[in-house]
């Protein structure tokens, strides 16, 4: 393990003002986006639509990586130049998504494991030689008021998440670490508190057994947040105090950085929640994104697969950026949504 490299990436991901794009959909997930938008999800389509977020101008003042699936990483653009190429010249760095999905965990109903560790050393020597220096595995939560999570789900979840952490490093490799609290549901902000601390605790005494250098990992983690289907609805001052009292409890000073999932939010949402908990800053690490929906909803919308929107839906790409760059350090305001 070269501990200084992965210290360097991790850092750059986290530099002032930039964040990560997560466009690692699988092929089942963006073919769910593609039929949002009536638009059949062809290796080409798939193709199209990343050629037009990787070469979109200026977003490389606010992302400072980018994370691919499987298929995108090997993927080249029209004029032929390999995706990993066309990003690393932008000074975008290119990650993997590793982990193959969550299931059902067996006996444990309700509740899923994520696979992939299966021949993980060998997948990670070759994406590092295809140019990746980050990864990714996101571990899914499940959450109601009283029953889920099984703690036997949340150990098996975060012993995966550590085992991934420990090959990753082995490999050169920066891991982002990724235990999704899901904001389905209709329970309140308490409850997504007191599971995301249990989440979080765990998964920390985790990584330290499998000798983790917390300096050369990354932590993806949830908001605090209500579910979608909770009546009452806490504002984004609330929740930006609920994440952070949350993570100073159970987050080493030591991890260089904590990058949000959106995780359904809507992207107003999402970068006036990031804001209000970078305006409580400064922390002991830096507080950015990697959000999916939240920069590419109202990009897919503004594209729909049409060569002649292509252009627009760029601009609206650049502007979702721009904004979560601004609340990277507490600067976004509503008002900004107009321009
Ligand atoms: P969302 O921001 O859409 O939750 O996606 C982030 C991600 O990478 C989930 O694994």
């Amino acid at each position: 393990m070269n501990i200084d490299e992965l210290k360097l990436v991790a850092a750059a991901i986290v530099a002032k003002q930039k964040g990560l794009l997560a466009a690692d959909e699988s092929s089942p997930t963006i073919k769910k986006r593609f039929d949002a938008i009536q638009l059949e999800s062809t290796e080409e389509n798939r193709r199209r639509y990343r050629e037009l977020l990787f070469t979109a101008g200026g977003i490389e003042r606010y992302i400072s990586g980018v994370i691919l699936f499987d298929e995108t990483l090997r993927q080249s653009s029209s004029g032929g130049i390999p995706f990993v190429r066309l990003l690393s010249e932008r000074g975008i760095i290119p990650g993997i998504k590793v982990d193959k999905g969550a299931k059902s965990l067996a006996l444990y109903s309700g509740n899923q494991i994520t696979e992939g560790l299966d021949g993980l050393r060998d997948r990670l020597a070759e994406y590092r030689q295809l140019g990746a220096r980050f990864a990714k595995w996101r571990a899914v939560i499940q959450i109601d008021e009283c029953e889920l999570p099984a703690p036997y789900a949340v150990h098996a979840n975060v012993h995966a998440l550590a085992r991934y952490a420990a090959l990753c490093q082995e490999a050169d490799i920066v891991p982002i670490v990724e235990p999704e609290v899901l904001m389905d549901g209709k329970h309140g902000i308490e409850r997504c508190e007191a599971v995301t601390s249990q989440v979080l605790k765990s998964l920390f005494e985790e990584l330290d057994a499998h000798r983790i250098a917390f300096e050369g990992i990354l932590l993806k983690p949830n908001m605090v947040i209500a579910g979608l289907k909770c009546p009452s609805q806490p504002e984004p001052r609330q929740i930006a105090e609920a994440t952070v009292r949350c993570l100073k409890r159970y987050v080493p000073a030591a991890i260089p950085g904590i990058v949000f999932l959106s995780g359904g939010q809507s992207p107003q949402d999402a970068t006036a929640n990031l804001s209000a908990i970078n305006e409580l800053g400064p922390q002991p690490w830096q507080l950015s994104f990697s959000y999916g929906r939240a920069l590419q909803a109202p990009v897919l919308d503004a594209w729909k697969g049409r060569d002649d929107s292509k252009v627009k839906a760029q601009e609206v790409f650049f502007k979702r950026c721009r904004l979560n760059g601004l609340a990277r350090d507490g600067t976004y305001t509503e008002s900004m949504e107009g321009n």
